[in-house]
């Protein structure tokens, strides 16, 4: 709670004077008549107070009140009152009064008091900081009440004259962890791995990738982690070659790769994690040269990870290794130079080397500083995923076709360099192959 209130008063105080800001609670989503898909609370507006229910608003402002001469900070809470009826139905309520006293805010009320307050509040201020095309039904409020203050009669109430855009504000705030962030998110790791280790250990050919979906999201389950951080990818044999394969409803053949990019929330928080191994649990030698490669490009690329270099120079350093190895083993020709100038490798490794990751698995924060890579600083939070994807009827020798790999890990920033998170998942071939052949039911 702490953390919260320190994120609140930090916004407030970058925020221009005499400012408010707005930010909603996430809503619930229909599934179905009247089923809803499960609840995650919005990332921006959970890094703010931790209040964890659908249906309600925070409410910011550095005001500048007649009565005090320095600026005064107010957090105010609009969430669903207590009713009982409700509650009977859809679980319990925490309700503004236990509201305002648990997540330390100032003022806390009910959500019927929502358009009232809110144009109260509203009033007075220069600037008003709010997402605005990020969540419609908040935007519409918004706006609405802005023109009722514009529309006040003899201009009797101010209307903020600028909006002001509040995420960049907090993206570059979420993109440095704090030591309870890292610790969740090491712990978010940890579940994921022992998943992945769940998911080799009980791999067969027979079984379907659903049989694998189904053993990690149990073991996620069985550590607290309710929700996978987004839809888990069990792509075997070509499957793999999928970038985002969430179909999961393949037989496991012998003598294919199965791929998992798997990982689950924590508080909020995401792992991000890919193994690929084998459905036998022994790799082929074309699967082994080729996993090899994508391990040892893996590893060029965090040698990389350190405060001061960017996500270039990890790329670079991945898709180097990458080219030479593709041009010794046939799938591309031509001189190192060539094929790096011409990016030749994309035809096997088409995405990206990495991305931030914390509350959201894409996180926030920007890449560029004025158009330039940005450096990395410690606190920041990444993950290093380099892969190769040979389509099953790429114009190559027979061997590789249809083989698809990526390793993942969630690499920490430090001042020396960086702390892998992910560094207990087995990822060697001979670790991965010893795991396998202890095979649990
Ligand atoms: N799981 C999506 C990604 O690796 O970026
Ligand atoms: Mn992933
Ligand atoms: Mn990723």
């Amino acid at each position: 709670m702490k953390e919260f209130c320190t994120r609140r008063q930090r916004l407030l105080d970058m925020m221009q004077d005499n400012s408010i800001c707005i930010m909603p609670a996430a809503n619930l989503v229909t599934r179905s008549r009247d089923t809803e898909y499960a609840f995650r609370q919005d990332s921006y507006f959970h890094y703010l107070c931790g209040f964890p229910e659908p249906q309600a608003w925070l409410v910011l402002s550095n005001q500048r009140r007649s009565s005090a001469r320095s600026k005064t900070s107010l957090s105010v809470l609009f969430c669903l009152d207590n009713d009982p009826t409700a509650e009977l139905w859809q679980g319990k309520r925490i309700g503004p009064l236990q509201a305002k006293k648990s997540f330390e805010l100032n003022l806390a009320f009910s959500l019927d008091e929502l358009d009232e307050q809110l144009l109260t509040l509203l009033d007075g201020h220069d600037h008003l900081y709010f997402a605005q095309g990020h969540n419609s039904e908040a935007d519409e409020l918004v706006f609405s009440l802005l023109e009722a203050l514009r529309d006040a009669p003899k201009q009797s109430m101010q209307a903020p004259s600028s909006i002001i855009d509040v995420r960049p504000l907090l993206d570059e705030m979420r993109l440095f962890k704090s030591a309870a962030e890292v610790a969740i998110m090491r712990r978010a790791a940890e579940i994921s791995g022992q998943a992945h280790q769940r998911a080799m250990q009980r791999c067969r050919a027979g079984l379907n990738e659903y049989h694998l979906e189904a053993q990690l999201h149990y073991e996620f389950a069985m550590n607290g982690a309710k929700h996978p951080a987004y839809g888990s990818i069990v792509g075997s044999g070509a499957n793999a070659c999928i970038l985002h394969y969430t179909q999961n409803d393949q037989p496991l053949n012998d003598g294919d790769l199965v791929l998992i990019d798997a990982g689950c929330e924590l508080q909020g928080y995401a792992a991000d994690i890919t193994r690929t191994f084998p459905v036998s649990g022994r790799f082929s030698p074309a699967q082994k040269i080729l996993y090899e490669l994508v391990l040892e490009a893996q590893q060029a690329a965090f040698a990389q990870v350190k405060p001061g270099n960017t996500f270039k120079q990890v790329s670079d350093a991945a898709v180097s290794v990458l080219t030479q190895g593709l041009i010794k083993l046939g799938l591309l020709s031509g001189s190192l130079a060539f094929n790096l100038q011409k990016q030749l490798y994309r035809e096997y490794f088409m995405h990206g080397i990495g991305h931030w990751l914390g509350l959201d698995v894409h996180d926030v924060g920007s890449y560029k500083f004025a158009g330039e890579d940005r450096p990395f600083e410690p606190g920041m939070v990444l993950t290093i995923e380099p892969g190769l994807y040979v389509a099953h009827d790429a114009d190559v020798d027979t061997q590789w076709q249809g083989i698809g790999i990526r390793i993942e890990d969630n690499l920490l920033v430090t001042e020396q360099g960086y702390d892998n998170l992910t560094k207990d998942t087995p990822k060697r071939i001979a670790e991965i192959e010893s795991l396998m052949a202890q095979q649990s039911v």
